[in-house]
């Protein structure tokens, strides 16, 4: 083992960064971006259990992956018990590495049939899906939950024995409660608590959105994994900026050669994904991200958004990208 790495059940990590699942997101072309800037796990956005018991078409492909992805981690999400089950066998069968269960999305969609943060509302619910769906896998099974469904009720410190004595592997703990949404700060404090009381693994989550942070994190709460959501939007750099510091070597931002390599490798996977057609409108809010604080970023975000034809847009890349490097930032009108 390297000084980095850790192991969920078996499975070993070579490095403590886990990319966030995230719904709409975390597909497979971002989560090839992030694997190859050294992301040690990465996790598909959460899967509805119900549509995979259905073969739904757009539930299945939500599972597209490569050999690239190991250890591969599939999230699964839902309130029915032998939904969860069966939905668990079927991606292991399919090649899942580690099964993970998703008891920390509040949005209400998700709530308000009983899957997600709601779960956490009913300890007795968790434990009938989790005896079950650690019946139905010899993979890893690991949980995502946050700080409680709100203060005082649904409390993570109170599920720790239940989520132990039902074999889950690992735990990554969101330090918000769901009520919060993602509002406030995360409390690295109940991370700190988790880490004290769960037997296996624990993955930190919230906040982390500089290579610092993950020393930081790891360090006050003792967590082994550290799990990165928003800090990853247009910037994959966060992972090898973070294993740099981990490996107590120094790193380069990226230049603006960098940047455009990978937002137009982001932009030619996403055409191959879902069309070129339809590509050009999704990556409105993918380009947003890979602009993010940069000069000029505005005039090119307003010229993008005149354009429907992909190759147009791949050449306005170009040009954004190639203006920085040679220090010059074009308006709008020149692109
Ligand atoms: C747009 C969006 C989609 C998300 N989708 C999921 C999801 O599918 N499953 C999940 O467990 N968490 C999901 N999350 C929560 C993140 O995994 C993560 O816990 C949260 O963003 C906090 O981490 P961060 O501060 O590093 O972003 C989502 C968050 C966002 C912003």
């Amino acid at each position: 083992m390297n000084g980095l790495a850790f192991e969920i059940g078996g499975v070993r990590l070579e490095n403590p960064l886990v990319m966030a699942p995230m719904a709409g997101i975390t597909d497979r072309p971002f989560r090839l971006l992030v694997k190859e800037q050294g992301a040690a796990l990465t996790v598909t956005e959460m899967v509805s259990a119900a549509g995979l018991c259905q073969n739904g078409a757009k539930t299945l492909k939500l599972l597209a992956t490569g050999p690239w992805e190991r250890p591969r981690a599939v999230q699964i999400f839902g309130a029915n018990p032998a939904w969860m089950c069966e939905a668990a066998a079927r991606v292991e069968a399919m090649g899942a590495d580690i099964v993970d269960v998703n008891m920390g999305c509040p949005a209400r969609k998700v709530v308000r049939h009983g899957s997600g943060a709601a779960l956490l509302k009913d300890f007795s619910l968790i434990r009938d899906i989790l005896t079950r769906v650690r019946k139905a896998i010899r993979v890893p099974l690991t949980v995502k939950t946050r700080c409680g469904w709100s203060p005082g009720r649904g409390d993570v410190l109170d599920l720790l024995p239940l989520l132990a004595d039902c074999g889950v592997d690992a735990l990554t703990i969101h330090g918000r409660y769901a009520n919060q949404g993602f509002g406030g700060r995360a409390d690295w404090d109940i991370i700190s608590r988790v880490v004290e009381n769960f037997p296996g693994p624990v993955i930190g989550n919230g906040d982390v959105t500089r290579p610092e942070h993950v020393l930081t994190l790891q360090k006050s709460t003792g967590c082994a994994g550290v799990m990165i959501g928003r800090g990853a939007l247009g910037n994959p750099w966060i992972f090898s900026q973070s294993l740099a510091l981990l490996q107590g070597r120094s790193f380069d931002s990226p230049g603006p050669a960098d940047r455009l390599a990978v937002a137009k490798a982001h932009a030619g996977m996403m055409g191959e994904k879902v069309g070129r057609d339809r590509a050009v409108y999704m990556l409105r809010s993918v380009l947003m991200w890979y602009t993010k604080g940069l000069p000029g970023a505005a005039a090119f975000r307003g010229s993008i958004n005149q354009t429907r034809d992909f190759d147009e847009l791949m050449v306005m890349i170009d040009r954004y990208f190639d203006g920085l490097s040679a220090g010059e930032f074009p308006e709008a009108a020149a692109l």
